[in-house]
């Protein structure tokens, strides 16, 4: 399948292989799609024990935590309605032009690019994202929804870089806690590809 003039993946005997610029690197499965199932189904059962008799808000951050959000939704058997949140974090993200040998660091100015469409005032707010990783975003977003005055705030995060973080954020439903790899898939990118692949891979640093 290819996603771009000079960079595609695809599938050879259950490897995943990634070709960018000529070159051919291999794309090492860190979470299998049967664990991120499993593991996506148990933080569903603890949220929606959590909240029994309520119902929640499910605030996804676009664009990585749609995936995550839409499965976890269909686990969380409570009355509950989704948001989405945008934000744009400069500098946190590779690019074409900002490759990964240079690293990812966030210089800490995190924007809205689109605000939530409904008040949180007295609801039960859950905020679902990708990967907390240095920490800046979801602390900048847990204040500006703090703002709104939730009844209950909560943070839902598939993966956790803990050895990345330089704000003391936690999430309250983690998927898994990964080493400090740049990792995509599941709704992760790489300069906005590889979102749709179904398995938490590793990109080969160059
Ligand atoms: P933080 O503000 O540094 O915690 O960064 C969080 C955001 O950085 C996530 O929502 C992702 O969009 C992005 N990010 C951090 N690490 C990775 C990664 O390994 N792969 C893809 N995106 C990442
Ligand atoms: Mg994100």
């Amino acid at each position: 399948m290819c996603l771009g003039r000079s960079s595609c993946f695809f599938c050879f005997g259950g490897t995943i292989f990634c070709y960018k610029s000529g070159t051919v690197s291999e794309l090492k499965v860190l979470i299998t799609r049967e664990q991120i199932a499993e593991k996506v189904k148990e933080l569903g059962a603890q949220i929606t024990r959590d909240f029994a008799g309520q119902s929640v808000i499910l605030v996804g951050v676009l664009k990585g935590a749609a995936v995550f959000l839409g499965d976890l939704a269909r686990q969380v058997q409570l009355d509950s309605t989704f948001d989405f949140i945008g934000v744009s974090s400069y500098g946190n993200r590779p690019s074409p032009t900002h490759e990964l040998k240079h690293g990812w660091d966030s210089t800490g100015e995190v924007r809205v690019t689109k605000d939530v469409d409904q008040s949180m005032e007295g609801k039960n707010v859950i905020l679902v994202e990708d990967i907390l990783d240095t920490g800046l975003t979801l602390t900048f977003l847990k204040k500006l929804i703090l703002a709104h005055k939730p009844k209950a705030f909560k943070i839902a995060a598939l993966l956790d870089k803990p050895s990345r973080r330089k704000l003391p954020i936690e999430g309250d439903y983690v998927g898994f806690k990964i080493p400090d790899e740049f990792v995509v898939g599941y709704g992760l990118d790489y300069a906005e590809r590889y979102r749709n692949l179904p398995d938490v891979c590793v990109i080969p640093r160059q």
